[in-house]
Protein backbone atom coordinates (compact mmCIF):
# COMPACT_ATOMS: atom_id res chain seq x y z
CA UNK A 1 0.00 0.00 0.00
CA UNK A 2 0.87 3.60 -0.62
CA UNK A 3 0.20 6.91 0.14
CA UNK A 4 -2.68 8.58 -1.35
CA UNK A 5 -3.38 12.72 -1.44
CA UNK A 6 -5.61 13.54 -4.37
CA UNK A 7 -6.95 16.88 -2.53
CA UNK A 8 -4.50 18.80 -0.61
CA UNK A 9 -5.18 18.64 2.87
CA UNK A 10 -7.41 21.75 4.38
CA UNK A 11 -7.44 23.43 0.69
CA UNK A 12 -10.36 25.40 -0.02
CA UNK A 13 -13.60 23.55 -0.92
CA UNK A 14 -12.22 20.79 0.66
CA UNK A 15 -14.03 18.62 3.52
CA UNK A 16 -11.02 19.47 5.72
CA UNK A 17 -11.87 22.76 5.63
CA UNK A 18 -14.92 22.26 6.13
CA UNK A 19 -14.43 20.63 9.62
CA UNK A 20 -11.56 23.12 10.74
CA UNK A 21 -14.08 25.87 10.57
CA UNK A 22 -16.48 24.27 12.48
CA UNK A 23 -13.78 22.54 14.85
CA UNK A 24 -13.30 26.38 15.96
CA UNK A 25 -16.62 27.82 16.36
CA UNK A 26 -17.62 25.25 19.21
CA UNK A 27 -14.21 23.32 20.34
CA UNK A 28 -11.85 24.64 23.05
CA UNK A 29 -8.60 25.87 21.48
CA UNK A 30 -5.44 23.49 22.52
CA UNK A 31 -2.59 22.65 20.59
CA UNK A 32 -3.89 22.36 16.58
CA UNK A 33 -1.70 24.27 13.68
CA UNK A 34 -4.26 24.34 11.03
CA UNK A 35 -1.73 25.72 8.79
CA UNK A 36 0.92 23.52 9.09
CA UNK A 37 -1.28 20.13 9.86
CA UNK A 38 -4.63 20.42 8.79
CA UNK A 39 -5.27 17.11 8.93
CA UNK A 40 -9.38 15.89 9.80
CA UNK A 41 -8.86 12.57 10.53
CA UNK A 42 -12.24 10.06 9.38
CA UNK A 43 -10.79 6.51 10.31
CA UNK A 44 -7.31 4.58 10.99
CA UNK A 45 -6.33 1.04 9.90
CA UNK A 46 -3.35 -0.44 10.96
CA UNK A 47 -0.39 2.22 9.87
CA UNK A 48 -2.85 3.91 7.69
CA UNK A 49 -4.32 7.09 8.78
CA UNK A 50 -7.66 8.38 6.15
CA UNK A 51 -8.68 11.91 6.22
CA UNK A 52 -12.49 13.28 5.75
CA UNK A 53 -11.68 13.81 2.28
CA UNK A 54 -10.59 10.23 0.97
CA UNK A 55 -6.58 10.50 1.27
CA UNK A 56 -4.84 8.20 2.70
CA UNK A 57 -1.59 8.98 4.49
CA UNK A 58 1.25 6.71 6.43
CA UNK A 59 1.63 7.96 9.96
CA UNK A 60 5.10 8.30 11.97
CA UNK A 61 2.72 9.96 14.95
CA UNK A 62 0.90 7.09 16.71
CA UNK A 63 -1.49 9.97 17.66
CA UNK A 64 1.10 11.25 20.29
CA UNK A 65 2.69 7.55 21.03
CA UNK A 66 -0.89 6.41 22.28
CA UNK A 67 -1.70 4.56 18.95
CA UNK A 68 1.15 2.02 18.98
CA UNK A 69 -0.28 -1.22 17.87
CA UNK A 70 -2.05 1.16 15.23
CA UNK A 71 -5.72 2.49 14.79
CA UNK A 72 -8.20 1.47 15.85
CA UNK A 73 -6.51 -0.58 17.54
CA UNK A 74 -4.83 -4.44 17.68
CA UNK A 75 -7.34 -6.72 16.93
CA UNK A 76 -6.11 -8.72 20.06
CA UNK A 77 -7.12 -5.81 22.27
CA UNK A 78 -10.02 -5.07 20.27
CA UNK A 79 -11.18 -8.73 21.52
CA UNK A 80 -10.21 -8.61 25.05
CA UNK A 81 -12.45 -4.77 25.10
CA UNK A 82 -15.46 -6.57 23.01
CA UNK A 83 -15.49 -8.97 25.99
CA UNK A 84 -14.54 -7.47 28.97
CA UNK A 85 -17.87 -4.87 27.78
CA UNK A 86 -19.75 -8.22 27.91
CA UNK A 87 -19.45 -7.97 32.09
CA UNK A 88 -18.49 -4.61 33.10
CA UNK A 89 -17.08 -1.55 32.11
CA UNK A 90 -17.29 0.56 34.48
CA UNK A 91 -17.58 -1.06 38.52
CA UNK A 92 -16.81 2.33 40.59
CA UNK A 93 -13.29 0.65 40.91
CA UNK A 94 -12.16 3.12 44.08
CA UNK A 95 -15.22 2.26 46.08
CA UNK A 96 -15.90 -1.40 45.24
CA UNK A 97 -13.15 -4.24 44.06
CA UNK A 98 -13.25 -5.56 40.73
CA UNK A 99 -10.39 -8.09 39.43
CA UNK A 100 -9.51 -6.67 36.48
CA UNK A 101 -7.70 -3.77 37.99
CA UNK A 102 -5.14 -6.36 40.41
CA UNK A 103 -4.69 -8.43 37.16
CA UNK A 104 -3.28 -4.84 35.54
CA UNK A 105 -1.48 -4.12 38.72
CA UNK A 106 0.22 -7.37 39.02
CA UNK A 107 1.15 -6.97 35.78
CA UNK A 108 2.68 -3.59 35.90
CA UNK A 109 4.58 -4.13 39.27
CA UNK A 110 5.84 -7.41 37.46
CA UNK A 111 7.55 -4.98 34.84
CA UNK A 112 8.70 -2.36 36.10
CA UNK A 113 12.12 -2.09 36.84
CA UNK A 114 14.32 -3.72 39.54
CA UNK A 115 11.86 -6.52 41.25
CA UNK A 116 10.53 -4.18 43.94
CA UNK A 117 7.22 -4.59 45.57
CA UNK A 118 5.29 -2.34 43.59
CA UNK A 119 1.36 -0.78 44.01
CA UNK A 120 -0.50 1.38 41.38
CA UNK A 121 -2.72 3.58 41.39
CA UNK A 122 -4.85 4.07 38.51
CA UNK A 123 -5.85 7.71 36.72
CA UNK A 124 -7.09 8.70 32.94
CA UNK A 125 -4.05 10.77 31.95
CA UNK A 126 -0.13 11.57 32.06
CA UNK A 127 -0.97 14.60 33.86
CA UNK A 128 -3.53 12.73 36.37
CA UNK A 129 -0.52 10.42 36.79
CA UNK A 130 2.50 12.89 37.83
CA UNK A 131 -0.37 14.66 40.18
CA UNK A 132 -0.61 11.33 41.93
CA UNK A 133 2.95 11.15 41.89
CA UNK A 134 3.82 14.37 43.17
CA UNK A 135 1.39 13.77 46.25
CA UNK A 136 2.46 10.44 47.17
CA UNK A 137 6.29 11.50 47.32
CA UNK A 138 5.23 14.40 49.10
CA UNK A 139 2.70 12.26 52.30
CA UNK A 140 5.21 9.66 52.04
CA UNK A 141 8.67 11.55 52.56
CA UNK A 142 7.11 14.97 54.10
CA UNK A 143 9.37 16.62 52.26
CA UNK A 144 7.82 19.01 49.83
CA UNK A 145 10.12 20.40 46.68
CA UNK A 146 10.30 18.45 44.26
CA UNK A 147 13.20 18.93 41.43
CA UNK A 148 12.56 19.15 37.66
CA UNK A 149 14.32 19.26 33.95
CA UNK A 150 14.12 21.93 32.06
CA UNK A 151 12.60 20.84 28.26
CA UNK A 152 10.59 18.36 30.46
CA UNK A 153 6.92 17.64 29.46
CA UNK A 154 4.69 16.25 32.57
CA UNK A 155 1.50 17.67 31.82
CA UNK A 156 -0.94 20.84 31.87
CA UNK A 157 -2.46 20.39 35.48
CA UNK A 158 -1.66 22.20 37.59
CA UNK A 159 0.63 20.42 39.17
CA UNK A 160 2.18 18.90 36.59
CA UNK A 161 2.29 22.03 35.07
CA UNK A 162 4.77 23.56 37.37
CA UNK A 163 7.14 20.73 36.63
CA UNK A 164 6.48 21.08 32.85
CA UNK A 165 9.40 23.99 31.04
CA UNK A 166 9.28 23.18 27.70
CA UNK A 167 7.60 25.67 26.38
CA UNK A 168 6.43 29.27 28.00
CA UNK A 169 2.94 29.31 26.86
CA UNK A 170 2.18 26.28 28.38
CA UNK A 171 1.89 28.51 31.56
CA UNK A 172 1.16 31.50 29.99
CA UNK A 173 -1.66 33.58 31.82
CA UNK A 174 -2.37 30.99 34.05
CA UNK A 175 -0.12 31.71 37.44
CA UNK A 176 -0.12 30.55 40.20
CA UNK A 177 0.19 27.11 40.01
CA UNK A 178 2.15 24.49 42.39
CA UNK A 179 4.46 26.02 44.33
CA UNK A 180 7.53 24.16 45.61
CA UNK A 181 9.23 23.04 42.08
CA UNK A 182 12.75 23.91 41.17
CA UNK A 183 14.25 23.32 37.70
CA UNK A 184 17.65 22.12 36.50
CA UNK A 185 19.22 21.84 33.62
CA UNK A 186 18.82 18.42 32.13
CA UNK A 187 21.87 16.95 29.55
CA UNK A 188 20.86 18.08 25.94
CA UNK A 189 24.10 16.73 24.48
CA UNK A 190 22.98 19.01 21.45
CA UNK A 191 22.49 22.07 23.14
CA UNK A 192 23.06 22.79 26.94
CA UNK A 193 24.24 25.85 28.33
CA UNK A 194 27.71 25.18 29.07
CA UNK A 195 28.24 24.33 25.02
CA UNK A 196 29.75 21.31 25.81
CA UNK A 197 29.27 18.52 22.86
CA UNK A 198 27.82 15.94 24.74
CA UNK A 199 28.19 13.43 22.14
CA UNK A 200 31.96 13.71 22.23
CA UNK A 201 32.49 14.20 25.95
CA UNK A 202 29.15 12.42 27.64
CA UNK A 203 30.75 12.32 31.19
CA UNK A 204 31.80 15.72 31.04
CA UNK A 205 28.22 16.96 30.51
CA UNK A 206 26.98 14.92 33.37
CA UNK A 207 29.17 15.92 35.48
CA UNK A 208 27.99 19.72 34.84
CA UNK A 209 24.34 18.96 35.86
CA UNK A 210 25.11 17.08 39.04
CA UNK A 211 27.43 19.87 40.00
CA UNK A 212 24.61 22.52 39.04
CA UNK A 213 22.15 20.26 41.83
CA UNK A 214 24.55 20.50 44.14
CA UNK A 215 25.84 23.72 44.47
CA UNK A 216 23.14 25.97 42.89
CA UNK A 217 20.00 23.93 44.39
CA UNK A 218 21.23 21.55 47.40
CA UNK A 219 24.00 24.71 48.59
CA UNK A 220 22.08 27.88 47.89
CA UNK A 221 18.22 27.00 47.57
CA UNK A 222 16.95 24.45 49.23
CA UNK A 223 18.99 22.27 52.12
CA UNK A 224 18.19 18.33 50.20
CA UNK A 225 16.51 17.04 53.22
CA UNK A 226 13.46 19.00 52.09
CA UNK A 227 13.88 17.55 48.46
CA UNK A 228 10.82 14.85 48.00
CA UNK A 229 11.87 13.83 44.30
CA UNK A 230 13.48 14.46 41.03
CA UNK A 231 10.93 13.78 38.06
CA UNK A 232 12.25 13.58 34.80
CA UNK A 233 11.79 11.74 31.25
CA UNK A 234 14.05 9.06 30.54
CA UNK A 235 13.72 10.98 27.01
CA UNK A 236 12.57 14.55 26.46
CA UNK A 237 9.28 13.77 24.43
CA UNK A 238 7.54 17.44 24.03
CA UNK A 239 11.25 18.93 24.62
CA UNK A 240 12.44 17.88 21.34
CA UNK A 241 13.53 13.69 21.74
CA UNK A 242 16.42 14.29 23.57
CA UNK A 243 18.54 11.22 24.83
CA UNK A 244 20.66 11.90 27.62
CA UNK A 245 24.25 10.67 28.30
CA UNK A 246 23.90 6.90 29.12
CA UNK A 247 25.77 7.55 32.04
CA UNK A 248 23.03 10.06 33.85
CA UNK A 249 20.37 8.14 35.50
CA UNK A 250 22.58 6.19 37.14
CA UNK A 251 24.51 9.48 38.53
CA UNK A 252 21.40 11.32 39.26
CA UNK A 253 20.36 7.71 41.25
CA UNK A 254 23.97 8.13 43.71
CA UNK A 255 22.27 12.38 44.61
CA UNK A 256 19.07 10.67 44.96
CA UNK A 257 20.56 7.76 47.08
CA UNK A 258 22.27 9.95 49.24
CA UNK A 259 20.15 12.75 50.09
CA UNK A 260 17.22 9.96 50.50
CA UNK A 261 15.45 11.91 47.35
CA UNK A 262 12.90 9.69 45.14
CA UNK A 263 12.97 9.28 41.91
CA UNK A 264 9.56 10.10 39.80
CA UNK A 265 10.19 8.68 36.19
CA UNK A 266 7.73 10.04 33.82
CA UNK A 267 7.36 7.23 31.04
CA UNK A 268 3.78 8.79 29.47
CA UNK A 269 5.31 9.24 26.26
CA UNK A 270 8.39 6.82 26.41
CA UNK A 271 7.63 3.73 27.88
CA UNK A 272 5.58 0.77 26.55
CA UNK A 273 8.31 -0.53 23.96
CA UNK A 274 8.72 2.66 22.03
CA UNK A 275 12.47 2.81 22.44
CA UNK A 276 12.71 -0.90 22.29
CA UNK A 277 12.59 -1.73 25.61
CA UNK A 278 9.50 -1.89 28.08
CA UNK A 279 10.61 0.96 29.83
CA UNK A 280 13.06 3.52 28.71
CA UNK A 281 14.74 3.75 31.52
CA UNK A 282 15.91 0.45 31.13
CA UNK A 283 18.37 1.77 28.57
CA UNK A 284 20.33 3.47 31.47
CA UNK A 285 20.26 1.10 33.97
CA UNK A 286 18.43 3.08 37.09
CA UNK A 287 15.51 2.04 39.09
CA UNK A 288 13.50 4.68 40.22
CA UNK A 289 10.85 4.30 42.85
CA UNK A 290 8.04 5.61 40.89
CA UNK A 291 6.96 5.57 37.33
CA UNK A 292 4.22 7.01 35.34
CA UNK A 293 2.32 5.38 32.80
CA UNK A 294 -0.60 6.66 30.38
CA UNK A 295 -0.78 7.42 26.03
CA UNK A 296 -0.09 3.71 24.78
CA UNK A 297 -1.04 1.87 28.21
CA UNK A 298 -4.92 2.37 26.85
CA UNK A 299 -4.03 0.87 23.73
CA UNK A 300 -5.54 3.62 21.99
CA UNK A 301 -8.90 2.49 22.85
CA UNK A 302 -8.99 3.30 26.37
CA UNK A 303 -7.71 6.80 28.26
CA UNK A 304 -5.92 5.07 31.20
CA UNK A 305 -2.85 6.53 33.82
CA UNK A 306 -1.09 4.56 36.31
CA UNK A 307 1.56 5.32 38.75
CA UNK A 308 3.71 2.53 39.59
CA UNK A 309 5.20 2.84 42.72
CA UNK A 310 7.51 1.11 45.47
CA UNK A 311 4.90 -0.28 48.11
CA UNK A 312 5.67 1.68 51.30
CA UNK A 313 5.41 5.19 50.03
CA UNK A 314 1.96 4.02 49.29
CA UNK A 315 -1.19 6.72 50.90
CA UNK A 316 -1.45 6.36 54.63
CA UNK A 317 -5.12 6.71 54.64
CA UNK A 318 -8.39 6.27 52.52
CA UNK A 319 -9.82 9.54 50.51
CA UNK A 320 -5.95 11.16 50.42
CA UNK A 321 -6.09 10.72 46.98
CA UNK A 322 -8.78 9.17 44.92
CA UNK A 323 -10.91 9.58 41.78
CA UNK A 324 -13.73 8.23 40.19
CA UNK A 325 -12.55 6.33 37.55
CA UNK A 326 -9.46 4.76 38.58
CA UNK A 327 -9.65 1.16 38.21
CA UNK A 328 -11.99 1.12 35.32
CA UNK A 329 -12.44 -2.37 34.39
CA UNK A 330 -12.71 -1.37 30.33
CA UNK A 331 -9.51 0.35 30.85
CA UNK A 332 -7.74 -2.24 32.53
CA UNK A 333 -8.76 -4.82 30.34
CA UNK A 334 -7.47 -2.76 27.38
CA UNK A 335 -4.31 -2.17 29.38
CA UNK A 336 -3.25 -5.70 30.10
CA UNK A 337 -3.70 -7.00 26.72
CA UNK A 338 -1.87 -4.05 25.47
CA UNK A 339 1.41 -4.73 27.21
CA UNK A 340 0.70 -8.52 26.59
CA UNK A 341 1.04 -7.37 22.47
CA UNK A 342 3.67 -4.59 22.94
CA UNK A 343 5.61 -7.65 25.14
CA UNK A 344 5.69 -9.20 21.82
CA UNK A 345 6.54 -6.79 19.66
CA UNK A 346 9.48 -4.94 21.64
CA UNK A 347 12.16 -7.03 19.07
CA UNK A 348 10.84 -5.96 15.88
CA UNK A 349 11.21 -2.20 17.58
CA UNK A 350 14.68 -3.18 18.34
CA UNK A 351 14.83 -4.64 14.67
CA UNK A 352 13.50 -1.34 13.05
CA UNK A 353 15.87 0.96 14.72
CA UNK A 354 18.49 0.37 12.53
CA UNK A 355 16.47 1.41 9.64
CA UNK A 356 15.71 4.81 11.18
CA UNK A 357 19.29 4.90 12.10
CA UNK A 358 20.64 4.48 8.65
CA UNK A 359 18.36 6.59 6.51
CA UNK A 360 18.28 9.41 9.55
CA UNK A 361 21.95 9.56 9.81
CA UNK A 362 22.37 9.93 6.28
CA UNK A 363 19.59 13.08 5.98
CA UNK A 364 21.94 14.53 8.47
CA UNK A 365 25.40 14.22 6.90
CA UNK A 366 24.20 15.65 3.76
CA UNK A 367 21.76 18.45 4.62
CA UNK A 368 22.94 21.54 6.04
CA UNK A 369 19.41 22.46 8.24
CA UNK A 370 19.39 18.99 9.85
CA UNK A 371 21.56 20.15 12.62
CA UNK A 372 20.73 16.88 14.72
CA UNK A 373 19.09 13.47 14.46
CA UNK A 374 18.50 11.54 17.59
CA UNK A 375 16.68 8.11 18.27
CA UNK A 376 16.30 4.96 19.97
CA UNK A 377 13.93 2.24 18.59
CA UNK A 378 11.15 3.64 17.64
CA UNK A 379 11.70 7.11 18.73
CA UNK A 380 13.34 9.80 16.77
CA UNK A 381 14.17 13.18 16.61
CA UNK A 382 15.36 15.34 14.02
CA UNK A 383 16.24 18.85 14.90
CA UNK A 384 16.11 21.80 12.21
CA UNK A 385 18.42 24.79 12.58
CA UNK A 386 19.58 27.67 9.76
CA UNK A 387 22.81 26.24 9.77
CA UNK A 388 25.26 23.59 11.39
CA UNK A 389 27.46 26.05 12.67
CA UNK A 390 25.52 28.15 14.19
CA UNK A 391 22.94 25.98 15.47
CA UNK A 392 20.34 28.24 15.21
CA UNK A 393 16.88 26.43 15.63
CA UNK A 394 14.98 26.85 12.61
CA UNK A 395 10.99 27.16 13.05
CA UNK A 396 10.36 27.77 9.72
CA UNK A 397 12.44 24.94 8.08
CA UNK A 398 10.73 22.62 10.79
CA UNK A 399 7.05 23.70 9.91
CA UNK A 400 7.47 23.78 5.96
CA UNK A 401 8.51 19.91 6.80
CA UNK A 402 5.78 19.26 8.30
CA UNK A 403 3.54 20.46 6.02
CA UNK A 404 5.35 19.23 2.54
CA UNK A 405 5.46 15.40 4.26
CA UNK A 406 1.49 15.61 5.16
CA UNK A 407 1.06 16.81 1.23
CA UNK A 408 3.26 13.95 0.70
CA UNK A 409 0.95 11.49 2.53
CA UNK A 410 3.17 10.94 5.98
CA UNK A 411 2.02 12.06 8.96
CA UNK A 412 4.79 13.46 11.67
CA UNK A 413 4.11 15.75 14.65
CA UNK A 414 6.93 18.32 15.80
CA UNK A 415 8.43 18.79 18.83
CA UNK A 416 10.77 21.09 21.02
CA UNK A 417 11.52 24.15 19.12
CA UNK A 418 12.63 23.25 15.74
CA UNK A 419 12.64 19.36 15.77
CA UNK A 420 10.18 16.66 14.68
CA UNK A 421 9.47 13.21 16.03
CA UNK A 422 9.11 10.55 13.70
CA UNK A 423 7.65 8.07 15.93
CA UNK A 424 5.63 5.15 13.92
CA UNK A 425 2.86 2.52 15.30
CA UNK A 426 5.17 -0.43 16.76
CA UNK A 427 3.37 -2.49 14.59
CA UNK A 428 4.80 -1.07 11.11
CA UNK A 429 6.52 -3.59 8.61
CA UNK A 430 10.30 -2.96 7.73
CA UNK A 431 8.68 -1.79 4.14
CA UNK A 432 6.20 0.61 5.26
CA UNK A 433 9.12 2.05 7.83
CA UNK A 434 11.56 2.96 4.76
CA UNK A 435 9.07 3.67 2.78
CA UNK A 436 7.84 6.56 5.21
CA UNK A 437 11.56 7.47 5.38
CA UNK A 438 11.89 7.83 1.91
CA UNK A 439 9.07 10.33 1.97
CA UNK A 440 10.52 12.11 4.89
CA UNK A 441 13.58 12.47 2.96
CA UNK A 442 12.10 13.78 -0.06
CA UNK A 443 10.15 16.44 1.88
CA UNK A 444 13.02 17.48 3.66
CA UNK A 445 14.63 18.03 0.97
CA UNK A 446 12.07 20.30 -0.68
CA UNK A 447 11.39 22.31 2.27
CA UNK A 448 14.55 23.02 2.80
CA UNK A 449 16.01 23.96 -0.16
C1 LIG B 1 6.23 12.75 29.15
C2 LIG B 1 4.82 13.21 29.31
N1 LIG B 1 4.28 13.31 30.53
C3 LIG B 1 3.02 13.70 30.72
C4 LIG B 1 2.22 14.04 29.65
C5 LIG B 1 0.82 14.48 29.88
O1 LIG B 1 -0.05 13.48 29.47
P1 LIG B 1 -1.59 13.84 29.17
O2 LIG B 1 -1.61 14.70 27.96
O3 LIG B 1 -2.22 12.49 28.98
O4 LIG B 1 -2.09 14.54 30.38
C6 LIG B 1 2.73 13.94 28.35
C7 LIG B 1 1.91 14.31 27.19
O5 LIG B 1 2.36 14.52 26.10
C8 LIG B 1 4.06 13.52 28.17
O6 LIG B 1 4.61 13.41 26.96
Amino acid sequence: MKPEVTVKPGSEGSKAKYWITEHYKYVATTTHDPENLPLVIERGEGVWIYDVDGNRYLDFSSGISVCNLGYPTHPEVKKAVIEQLEKLAHGAGTDFFNPYQVELARKLASIAPGGLHRKVFYSNSGTEANEAAFKLVRQATGRKFIIAFYGGFHGRTMGSLAATASKNVHKKGVFPWMPGVIHVPYPNPYRNTWHIDGYENPDELVNRVVEFIEEYVFDKLVPPDEVAAFIFEPIQGEGGYVIPPRGFFTELRRLADKHGVVLIDDEVQMGLGRTGRMFAIEHFNTIPEVLTLAKALGGGVMPIGATIFRADLDFKQPGVHSNTYGGHALACAAALKTIEVTERLIPRVVELEKVFRDELLTLRDTIEKVGDVRGIGLAWGVEFVVDKRSKRPDVTARNRVVKTSLERGLVLLPCGKSSVRLIPPLIISEEEAKLGLSIFREAVREATT
